[in-house]
């Protein structure tokens, strides 16, 4: 019997193994995590309980949550070396993305590769760890050791600013991180998917999925989207500005998804959350700007591919509610993977469990009938 061969560039439409982890519908605008809708469970659960979700198919019970808690932040220090490695990025300026790729590929020397749920504990504890000590040294500044007291939002903040953060923070952080933890067959999901699907390990899985989630087109693009809006700076220069982008061929950060046709519902639950921060002079300003020019790209936008529908994605809010918590650009891509490392290694259990080897096919376009010809007559 003949295989039947699809040729679908990107893999765009394929459907390459089943998850009940999260149902993306990107023509009703609906994220489905474990039978829950985003904007029902995110802006309400906190991060572990959404992990927990992930991980056991089902919410925890109150101890449950609290020995989830206790065992992550039992593992939230770093190896010494991970540690060096850090200072030694810090000193070229690597990118965050770069300094977690790094960090984490050391996280092998505290985790047993063999036992996929412990090293998934490893991962999921310690990257909030990689991503502040990184930004702290980055600035010159002390590394501030985990809170064990703090949850892991909170905790995170805490490792970032070196105080405690308000409960509006850390409410705004969990939300954040809850929404953005788990998407379908994602670039860097499905990464971390095929390399599981060999029979490797977990940190493996997650060392390649961050290198996936950096690129602009997947998780690099917040930064460049406030980036813009700063840019932009006053709503009567916003359509020049964006026309002008568009005419160069550049594409607007923050716009456009390969599933949704319509607006990405995750940025309502992030649009909700941040604009609890906007509330006196300039910040008001700003989201109002970032507003209006998110009404301007969408409309140039379908001038510019007309019936393509590229509408509003998560960056763009992702991009409000980070620097509403005080975040700055350069941190966005890290924190988006200290949100999906929990949605990777879900994704990596998953397949463990139930999944085949991801080997799809390449379309030859090359040369059939070259000969050998040794190096002297080349
Ligand atoms: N700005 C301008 N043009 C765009 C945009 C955009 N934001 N998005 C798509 N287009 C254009 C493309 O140039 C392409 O034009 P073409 O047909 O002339 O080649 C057409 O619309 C279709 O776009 P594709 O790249 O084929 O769509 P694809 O499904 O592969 O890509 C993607 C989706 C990568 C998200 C794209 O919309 C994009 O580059 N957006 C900007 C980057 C961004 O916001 N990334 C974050 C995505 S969300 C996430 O990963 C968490």
């Amino acid at each position: 019997m003949t295989e039947e061969i699809i040729n679908r560039p990107g893999l765009q439409g394929v459907i390459a193994a089943q998850t009940s982890l999260s149902r993306v519908d990107g023509l009703a605008g609906e994220l489905i995590i474990s039978g829950y809708r985003i904007d029902d469970i995110a802006p309400n659960a906190i991060y572990e309980e959404l992990l927990y979700l992930l991980w056991n198919d089902r919410l925890p019970n109150a101890s449950e949550l609290a020995t989830l808690q206790s065992d992550l932040s039992g593992l939230r220090a770093l190896p010494d070396v991970a540690i060096e490695a850090l200072k030694k990025a810090a000193k070229q300026k690597l990118s965050g993305m770069d300094a977690l790729r790094m960090a984490a590929g050391l996280l092998s020397l505290q985790a047993d590769s063999a036992d996929a749920q412990s090293s998934s504990l490893v991962l999921v504890a310690a990257f909030p760890t990689i991503v502040a000590a990184y930004w702290r040294l980055l600035k010159g500044e002390e590394i501030v050791e985990p809170n064990p007291a703090l949850s892991h939002s909170a905790n995170y903040l805490y490792m970032l600013n070196g105080e405690e953060p308000s409960d509006e923070q850390i409410r705004a952080m969990d939300t954040y991180l809850n929404t953005v933890i788990d998407h379908g067959f994602n670039a860097s999901t499905f990464t971390a998917r095929t390399i599981i699907s060999t029979n490797s390990d977990v940190i493996s899985a997650v060392v390649g999925a961050i290198g996936a989630l950096k690129g602009p087109l997947h998780g690099g693009a917040p930064g460049p989207a406030l980036d813009m809006v700063f840019e932009i700076g006053k709503a009567e220069n916003s359509e020049a500005y964006l026309r002008e982008k568009l005419q160069a061929g550049d594409r607007l950060m923050g716009f456009g998804h390969r599933v949704y046709k319509v607006r990405d519902p995750r940025a309502d639950v992030l649009n909700l959350a941040a604009k609890e921060f906007f509330t006196d002079g300039d910040q008001i300003e700003l989201y109002n700007l970032a507003r209006h020019v998110e009404k301007d790209a969408i409309r140039l936008l379908e001038e510019h591919k007309p019936g393509r529908k590229l509408e509003t994605n998560v960056e763009f809010y992702t991009a409000l509610v980070l620097h509403g918590v005080g975040l700055q650009t350069d941190l966005f891509t890290p924190t988006f993977a200290v949100s999906r490392v929990g949605g990777w290694t879900a994704h990596a259990l998953e397949h463990l469990r139930e999944g085949r080897l991801i080997r799809p096919l390449a379309e030859y376009t090359g040369e059939s009938a070259r000969e050998w010809q040794s190096i002297e007559k080349r």
